[in-house]
């Protein structure tokens, strides 16, 4: 039976705020400044009860924004008992609205509509929240709707000029609000309104480290596992590499790692997982060279999502064969990290109004039988690469470059041979050996050369050529799903073209693709 393991010990110990969502496209956003203050935070569904949140070590609450009006029908509510939890609570954009009208006041919508930066006046100076912040701010305001009275108890801390009613406090049940979003980064207040909440007005000790959780995590995996075996699928990326590494940690050779060949992997990625995870972390590693059951299964296939399925159906299968050969397996160890399990959350009921779709990296279906162990569950991938370099994980590793699971199959246009996987592979190679060396590297999200499936005329010495054309995309990125093209230097971009179409016979053009995301994508296929 598959079953989502719980908060990670460490996650229950920790002071902790929680954010309770409302649909904000900026929940997650909150949640990140909150924990780089060094505060444990979580985001969870408005409708939270708060005796859910006494049993925690809570030490504040985080109302979010979110896209309704609190007088709309579907409007999401919160439990009123958390005024009653005796932590103060933020209520932001929407999350302001719904505190003030629970507790006396009333919202309308606003004469005009109020987006982008403002100036904030800041009359209660002496208020802790703006410690550190001086008289005026510049604030982003994205509201609709304004709080246009306010209960007894409350005052008046900020106004701009369209928002007379733009920071309100209550003593009652210590909430804030805040008409503007602190969270982004167009608030040019350097995190300090969010961290003077945490620190001044809630007392936290931001003592969150990530290095706390691999002790929480390391005993929650132990108590659960209780002797018996785990598995991981283990490709060398950053996340099933800190998986690994955590995993090993807490039950040394009770785990064992199935590295799957794929013969659709750039050049020497075997030999490298191979001798990080073996020779040097001394990991029980087994290695499936599978590479010709995939290319077989994938003769003649030019369409990219039949590539997608049938890589995957045979990806289950391959894992299922040797998993099946280690006795006592009955944990499955898995790389989820705290996006896909925020907008899994939101996909199945929770407020969350937009849904990215993401690619299913590496995930095993159901089916498999065993129980999920996912202890990054809770973390950002940024958190996953600290927490990869506090086990030990080379730079090398931490920083490495997404890569597609089905690997080089997506990058070749039309069908897959081994002859065509050589030919990018060399090419390949040639291109992450040459953007290593450029100043800027650490700019790069992805790049990597897509084989066309065109030939054209070239010539070479004397004799006339009728061969392959590469493209070379270069992009960078925050998290995959907006991205742009790089500019490099054109000395590079030569060197490039003419290692590839002097040192690989059958590729004689090398174009650029110069495509943002949006409209194209990363990838080709
Ligand atoms: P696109 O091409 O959609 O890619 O802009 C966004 C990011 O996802 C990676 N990608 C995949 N990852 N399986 C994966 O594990 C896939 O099928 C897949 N397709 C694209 C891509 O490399 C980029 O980082």
């Amino acid at each position: 039976m598959m079953q989502p393991a719980g908060p990670p010990a460490a996650a229950k110990e920790n002071e902790f705020c929680a954010i309770l969502d409302f649909g904000a496209q900026y929940a997650q956003l909150i949640a990140r400044r909150v924990r780089e203050s060094r505060v444990y935070s979580e985001i969870l569904p408005s409708s939270v009860p708060a005796s859910a949140l006494r049993a925690r070590k809570l030490r504040g609450i985080i109302l979010s924004g979110g896209p309704c009006g609190v007088y709309e029908d579907r409007a999401p509510a919160f439990d009123p008992q958390i005024f009653r939890l005796g932590v103060p609570v933020l209520g932001i954009c929407y999350g302001m609205q719904l505190g003030c009208q629970v507790l006396g006041g009333d919202v309308q919508p606003a004469k005009a509509r109020e987006y982008g930066p403002t100036s904030l006046e800041i009359e209660a100076k002496g208020d802790p929240l703006f410690e550190g912040i001086g008289d005026r701010l510049q604030v982003w305001m994205s509201h609709g709707d304004s709080v246009v009275r306010i209960g007894e108890r409350f005052r008046v801390l900020a106004r701009t000029q369209n928002t007379p009613l733009a920071v309100v406090r209550s003593e009652e049940g210590a909430f804030y609000g805040l008409q503007f979003h602190p969270e982004v980064s167009h608030t040019r207040d350097d995190g300090k309104l969010i961290r003077n909440f945490l620190y001044k007005v809630c007392g936290f000790s931001g003592d969150w480290r990530i290095e706390d959780y691999v002790a929480g995590a390391v005993q929650e995996i132990r108590a659960r596992t209780k002797g018996a075996r785990v598995v991981c699928a283990l490709s060398g990326g950053v996340d099933s590499s800190v998986v690994a590494l955590l995993v090993h940690r807490a039950i040394g050779d009770r785990l064992t790692c199935i590295f799957i060949d794929n013969g659709l992997l750039r050049r020497g990625e075997r030999g490298q997982v191979r001798a990080l995870f073996e020779s040097r972390f001394h990991l029980d590693f087994r290695c499936v060279d599978a590479g010709d059951r995939f290319l077989e299964a994938l003769a003649g296939v030019e369409d990219p999502e039949e590539k997608r399925k049938r890589i995957g159906r045979r990806f289950i299968e391959e894992f299922r064969a040797v998993a099946e050969e280690i006795p006592g397996a009955h944990f499955l160890a898995q790389g989820t990290l705290y996006p896909d399990v925020i907008e899994s959350v939101a996909a199945h009921g929770g407020p969350t109004a937009t849904i990215k779709s993401h690619h299913n990296v590496g995930g095993l279906p159901a089916e498999l039988g065993f129980e999920l162990i996912e202890p990054l569950r809770l973390l950002f991938k940024d958190e996953v690469r600290r927490l990869g370099k506090s086990l030990g994980l080379p730079e090398e590793v931490i920083a490495r470059q997404p890569f597609p699971g089905p690997g080089l199959a997506v990058r070749i246009l039309g069908p897959v041979t081994r002859e065509r996987l050589e030919l990018l592979r060399s090419a390949d190679a040639i291109i992450q050996e040459e953007v290593r060396q450029w100043s800027d590297y650490a700019r790069i999200w992805q790049s990597f050369g897509v084989l066309l499936p065109i030939r054209t005329v070239g010539v070479q010495g004397d004799q006339r050529t009728y061969d392959n054309v590469l493209a070379l995309r270069v992009v960078d990125s925050t998290d995959g799903m907006t991205a742009d093209w790089i500019y490099l230097p054109h000395e590079m971009l030569r060197r490039i073209s003419s290692r590839i179409v002097n040192e690989v016979p059958g590729i004689n053009r090398v174009v650029l693709d110069i495509s943002s995301k949006p409209p194209s994508t990363i990838e080709w296929e």
